[in-house]
């Protein structure tokens, strides 16, 4: 795996499913690691049990809301005094409401911009302050922010997956592409990954019919694995990426692939 050996790294939705996995080989990798989300009691356990097993580095958790701008200024305030300055910064924190077209409002389609879009600069742009000598952005995109989500997959009463996120993880898409280029110069890289089908096993505990659906999608005939996202954000967080920006990694087994 890639060196991040004392490489100081904010991670932002840090506890999830998919990114569980990606923090812990962070750690291993010798990396710093500062731990952000709205699972505050779950951040602080991971960054007990990162400080037992790894002493020599430094963990810390952290509360943050991504759509509360003043709970990411006050993120960003602990991460200078405890880190100083940022190497890499990863964010995965989501939003979405489960509606269909005709059931959204103003107010439930703008706090999804406001998490997703908003809150995803003001992350990137306080990261941006705190790498004087370069760095590295990767941000969670979708599979759903190139394509639209197909609606045999979703029977009812199961809603397709919702046109915030979508129209969310495309303006991601662009906002990947603008900041590349924007901090290119101050030799700051800005990447994204994009996930594919990565269905939480503890949120389909019933029929496993939508899983098959799922699969159904993927040219490779199954959906991801919970570890099968660190490869890709491992890669762009460390200087083996050196040269990769403005880049949107799909790792969705080619379901955008046809
Ligand atoms: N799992 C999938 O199939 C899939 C597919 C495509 C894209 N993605 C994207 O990958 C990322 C991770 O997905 P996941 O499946 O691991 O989700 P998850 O819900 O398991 O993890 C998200 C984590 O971020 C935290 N979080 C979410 N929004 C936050 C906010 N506004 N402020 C602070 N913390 C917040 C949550 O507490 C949680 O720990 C998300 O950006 C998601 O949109 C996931």
């Amino acid at each position: 795996m890639f060196e991040l050996k004392n490489k100081k790294i904010a991670f932002f939705g840090a506890v999830g499913y998919l990114a569980t996995p990606i923090i812990w080989k962070m750690a291993e990798s010798g990396a710093d690691l500062l731990l952000a989300d709205f699972n505050l009691d779950r951040a602080v356990k991971i960054a007990q049990e990162m400080s037992d097993k790894y002493p020599e580095q430094k963990f810390e958790a952290v509360y943050v809301d991504g759509g509360d701008y003043a709970s990411i200024d006050a993120c960003f305030k602990k991460i200078k005094d405890t880190f100083g300055k940022l190497d890499v910064m990863v964010s995965g924190i989501s939003a979405a409401n489960n509606m269909t077209v005709e059931e959204f409002t103003p107010e439930t389609m703008n706090k999804t911009f406001a998490v997703h879009l908003t809150g995803s600069f003001l992350l990137a742009r306080n990261a941006a302050d705190l790498m004087p000598d370069g760095g590295s952005i990767v941000i969670f995109s979708s599979m759903y922010g190139q394509v639209a989500p197909d609606p045999s997959v979703y029977h009812a009463p199961m809603k397709p997956n919702p046109i915030d996120y979508g129209i969310a993880k495309a303006g991601l898409n662009q906002m990947i592409r603008y900041l590349a280029v924007h901090w290119g110069p101050k030799n700051i890289r800005v990447n994204g990954v994009s996930p594919g089908p990565f269905p939480n096993p503890a949120n389909y505990t019933g029929s496993m019919d939508f899983i098959e659906r799922l699969e159904q999608k993927v040219p490779m005939g199954r959906v991801g694995k919970q570890h099968e996202m660190a490869g890709a954000v491992i890669y762009l967080a460390s200087d083996e990426s050196s040269f990769t920006n403005g880049h949107i990694i799909n790792v969705d087994g080619g379901w955008t692939a046809w």
